[in-house]
């Protein structure tokens, strides 16, 4: 199993951020499924103690996090306790995130600020705290969820597409500052994917955005969850500072 260290050594811990639904459920799912402790955390438990049930359902590992991550202290505290408690963290995977989408000039300030905070701020807190213990143990694996609109942009999103393309900078200069550590840092970057979060696109303008898809679909949850388990792989060590689109071919850079 990729995600598991050789030789009997304890199970990798990962954190795995907006675990409830969507991409970041897949993602828990596949972590778990190769042999990972998963530390879920979102908003509220619920939604979560589902997600365990399954992990747990299939012989896997996981524990339940409710922490809104836009509270700087309690996301740092839980993933230090998370990482006190399991003895380790090899694995973090920051994918919460939200949309306050507007054109520019209706855009409220508090609109822009609370993407901001879910989407980049938390981001770096949650990095900062996993940090230290991914040094003690030489290894690990930093995966931050942008956005093919943080590469080339989207009308709407200027909130958004600032956060995700503020993940990439954050993500090179993290890689760059503890690469030497074992620890690598790379944002992936989906196109469009078929979660709650797109669910409200009308049908047309889904038909439009698929034709210009080189693969001639949308993306499916797994499709991120297959990028993220090779990233966080033994294998991706030679990985850092990088941004994969996985996107159908929608941006192709
Ligand atoms: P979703 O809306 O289905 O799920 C988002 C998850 O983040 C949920 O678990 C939610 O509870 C959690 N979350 C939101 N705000 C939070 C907060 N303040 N504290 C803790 N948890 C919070 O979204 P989806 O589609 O699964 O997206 C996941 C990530 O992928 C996001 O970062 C999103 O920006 C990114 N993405 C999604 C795309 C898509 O087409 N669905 C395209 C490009 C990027």
């Amino acid at each position: 199993m990729a995600d598991t260290p050789a030789n009997n050594a304890p199970r990798r811990v990962a954190v795995v951020t907006g675990a409830s639904r969507g991409i970041g459920k897949a993602i828990a799912l596949q972590l778990a499924g190769s042999g990972c402790h998963v530390a879920l955390i979102s908003r509220s438990a619920g939604p979560l103690s589902e997600v365990r049930s399954l992990i747990e359902e299939a012989g896997g590992s996981a524990s339940v996090h409710a922490v809104d991550a836009a509270d700087s202290g309690r996301l740092a505290e839980t993933i230090e306790s998370i990482a006190s408690d399991q003895g380790r963290l090899d694995i973090l995977v920051n994918n919460a995130g939200i949309t306050r989408d507007n054109l520019a000039l209706r855009m409220s300030d508090e609109d822009f600020d609370t993407v901001i905070n879910v989407n980049l701020k938390a981001c770096f807190v949650a990095c900062r705290a996993a940090i230290r213990p991914m040094m003690k143990n030489k290894w690990g694996r930093i995966i931050n969820i942008g956005s093919t609109s943080g590469v080339v942009g989207n009308p709407g999103q200027a909130n958004y597409a600032a956060a995700k393309a503020g993940l990439v900078g954050m993500s090179k200069s993290l890689a760059r500052e503890i690469g030497g550590k074992g620890i690598t840092v790379n944002v992936i970057a989906p196109g469009f994917i078929e979660t709650d979060m797109t669910a409200g696109l009308p049908e047309n303008i889904k038909t439009q955005l698929t034709a210009n898809l080189a693969v001639k679909r949308l993306g499916a949850v797994e499709d991120i969850a297959h990028a993220v388990a090779y990233v966080a792989s033994e294998g991706a060590g030679y990985l850092t500072g990088q941004c994969l689109c996985v996107d159908g071919g929608l941006t192709m850079c």
